[in-house]
């Protein structure tokens, strides 16, 4: 197959859809590969890397959607790439459609093959191609944490490990999923007091097996935030109800009973924010503050570490790649079922049904068309 991946060209995103690795990993195959000139420099990926792995270069965005019979991207096309994709071609990124309808008519009207990383399904329910992203903002959020609770950034000039007759910070993490878990570690490593919500008991009972004696589990309920928020230096959100907006368990309210230069770090702003107050923000301009207390909440945390993400990700993309490219879309479809739950629009029609239901356009189901 004829594997083409562009430069990324929306506002600050430095990832690219393939590392230096992949790239001869897919070439090993047999595959022809191109590469758009600098597309993996934000990475740090030189262009002769990637020609050493055996790769083509080609200077114009428009050349390689031209070459390939599939695109490998990181962010969905943006508006001056729709009239670039050809009938027919399969384009394997992260689209989620469901948050734009322009994007969703561009991929219909364009005849291509979306293949959403999004919705890449395991049968237990989890989604490998978007773990790679929690587990980067997951570890990341205690970093941030840990830089805006200095004085010189409005918190409360504390050292989340304390030191010898100094006892650490406390962190609070709300939500015990990816995100949770991989900050409950970075903060326990560096030495904080930490205490993992959830609701789910089950989980807590596995965390609480498994994470070492400065990690305390305890369920998650507003009379317990209510009480913890009073105390903590370093609150991190990271709960997830699939498919729904995430509830406001931190209201206004209880900013108030908060130490001033307490840091809240939402991480999942994306979804809505867990905390009453926060609203998304970007890296140029991370944080803002409501009584006191430090409010960080962008919602594309893995975009400040391109480099770690890019390979994060490419790391979990690239064997459905290799599937796809080795047996063209719909021999992979019907060989790996996580794979076909990637499919979204298909010549035309919608077969995912929640962005069908999202717009009440018309879903067809995927079976009638592999
Ligand atoms: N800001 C960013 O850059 C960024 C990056 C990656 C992920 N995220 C977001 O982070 C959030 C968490 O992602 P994840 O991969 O860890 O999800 P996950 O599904 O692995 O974990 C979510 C956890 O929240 C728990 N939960 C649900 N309701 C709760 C409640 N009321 N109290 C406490 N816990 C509750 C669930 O039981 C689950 O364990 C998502 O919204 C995700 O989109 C944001």
């Amino acid at each position: 197959m004829i594997i083409g991946v562009p430069k990324e060209i929306k506002n600050s995103e430095n990832r690219v859809a393939l590392t230096p690795a992949g790239a001869s990993e897919i070439v090993k195959y047999g595959h022809e590969l191109y590469i758009q000139t600098s597309a993996g420099i934000g990475s740090g990926f030189s262009d002769e890397s990637y020609l050493s792995a055996g790769a083509k270069l080609l200077p114009t965005i428009e050349e390689i959607y031209k070459k390939a019979e599939m695109i490998m991207k990181v962010k969905e096309p943006i508006a001056s790439e729709y009239n670039l994709i050809k009938k027919d071609q399969i384009i394997y990124t992260y689209f989620h459609f469901a948050s734009s309808e322009e994007l969703t008519k561009a991929m219909i009207n364009s005849g291509a093959i979306c293949i959403a990383y999004e919705t890449v399904e395991l049968q237990d329910h989890s989604l490998p191609l978007l773990i790679p992203m929690s587990e980067v903002a997951g570890r990341m959020s205690v970093q941030e944490g840990a830089k805006y609770l200095e004085k010189t950034f409005g918190g409360r000039g504390v050292l989340l490990g304390g030191v010898p007759g100094v006892p650490p910070a406390k962190v609070l993490i709300i939500g015990a999923g990816i995100v949770g878990t991989e900050a409950a570690k970075m903060a326990a490593g560096l030495g904080a007091d930490v205490t993992i919500m959830d609701v789910n008991l089950k989980r807590l009972r596995y965390l609480d097996d498994i994470m070492p004696a400065n990690v305390k589990t305890m369920m998650s309920n507003s009379f317990n935030i209510k009480e913890m928020v009073k105390t903590h230096d370093l609150i991190i959100g990271a709960v997830l109800i699939t498919g729904a907006k995430a509830p406001h368990l931190i209201t206004r309210e209880m900013l108030s009973t908060m130490q001033p230069g307490t840091v809240i770090v939402d991480v999942a702003i994306d979804q809505g924010g867990c905390i009453e107050t926060t609203y998304p923000t970007t890296h140029d301009n991370p944080t803002f503050c409501i009584d006191g207390v430090i409010h960080y909440s962008v919602a594309n945390m893995p975009g400040a570490v391109p480099r770690t993400s890019t390979i994060a990700l490419t790391n979990a993309t690239l064997p459905y790649a290799i599937t796809l490219a080795n047996n063209g879309w719909k021999n992979a479809c019907r060989k790996d079922e996580a794979l076909k739950k990637g499919l979204n629009i298909v010549n035309g029609q919608i077969v995912y049904k929640g962005v069908a239901e999202a717009f009440k356009y018309q879903h067809v189901e995927i079976d009638t068309l592999l």
